[in-house]
């Protein structure tokens, strides 16, 4: 039955034009929240306005935040949602591949450059898409991996999961002590273009799999606004809801914070 029970209430979403960026955008709105929906284009879809982001280029990232710091008081949630499988390797204005700059780095900036509205707000979540929890392989995970090109389009979404999943753990201890709590969320199968730029037998698998998948991504919509999940701050919820946590990841925190820290801070002075 649908309700109103969001309105009054403000979200970003990256990744609106397509997949679970898409499924959230719909499932906010639909519940009367104000949603910021960005993508390349800027097209407002079908968010309540549209916001032209490109996460691979730090200076348009910082572009799109002030916009959005300048017309807004306070954000309810942010959803990360965007990412990309890329079967050609290709160098982001952050100086490193563009799989790391869409699925991480740029999500990264754009949350500290919000994070001012966020803390404005009377609790806010921060969501972030990662995947199934099954895929996250902590003995394998470098994050030195980031300041390399990857090895593959599905190795790099694959490692780029574990990432998201890590950030959102050392999030949640940044968040400790504000009104900010941060989820990352498994998306279950939901409608995709992500491997549009693959080659045919991966499209062709990718066209199978979507006849199966879902246009609608619930747990996106209840990791944006669930109060009952701030207690699992810097967890990975699967489509069930169950939190899922990574101590052997853990470990990797400092090096993959220092790393990104960096990273960001050399797209700031370039
Ligand atoms: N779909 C699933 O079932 C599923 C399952 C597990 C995990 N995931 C993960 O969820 C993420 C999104 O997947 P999806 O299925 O939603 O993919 P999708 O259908 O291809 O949508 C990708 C979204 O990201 C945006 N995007 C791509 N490059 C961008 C850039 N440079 N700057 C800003 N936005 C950019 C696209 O917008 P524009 O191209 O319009 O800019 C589009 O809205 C991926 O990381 C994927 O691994 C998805």
């Amino acid at each position: 039955m649908p309700t109103n029970d969001l309105e009054g209430r403000a979200y970003v979403v990256t990744g609106a034009s397509s997949g679970v960026g898409l499924a959230a955008v719909r499932g906010l709105v639909a519940r009367g929240a104000h949603v910021i929906g960005a993508s390349r284009s800027g097209a407002r879809g079908d968010a309540s306005e549209g916001l032209a982001l490109d996460l691979t280029d730090p200076e348009a990232i910082r572009r799109a935040a002030d916009g959005v710091r300048r017309a807004r008081s306070a954000l309810d949630g942010l959803v990360h949602a965007a990412g990309g499988i890329y079967f050609e390797p290709q160098v982001s204005r952050f100086g490193v591949d563009r799989t790391w700059a869409v699925d991480y780095l740029g999500h990264v900036l754009l949350t500290h450059e919000l994070w001012s509205l966020l803390a404005s707000a009377p609790r806010a979540r921060i969501a972030t898409v990662a995947g199934n929890p099954r895929f996250v392989r902590p003995s394998s995970f470098d994050p030195t991996a980031l300041e390399r090109p990857p090895t593959s389009g599905l190795a790099g979404a694959s490692l780029a999961m574990s990432m998201r999943v890590l950030w959102t753990h050392s999030l949640a201890r940044r968040c400790e002590g504000t009104r900010i709590t941060a989820l990352a969320f498994h998306p279950g199968l939901v409608r995709s273009n992500l491997v549009g730029n693959g080659p045919w037998i991966v499209r062709t698998s990718a066209r199978l799999l979507n006849a199966w998948a879902s246009p609608h991504c619930a747990i996106a919509v209840r990791c944006a606004t669930d109060a009952s999940l701030d207690r699992d701050s810097g967890a990975l919820i699967d489509p069930s809801g169950r939190a899922h946590r990574f101590p052997a990841l853990e470990a990797h925190e400092a090096t993959l914070t220092t790393i990104s820290a960096r990273l960001i801070g050399r797209a700031a002075a370039a």
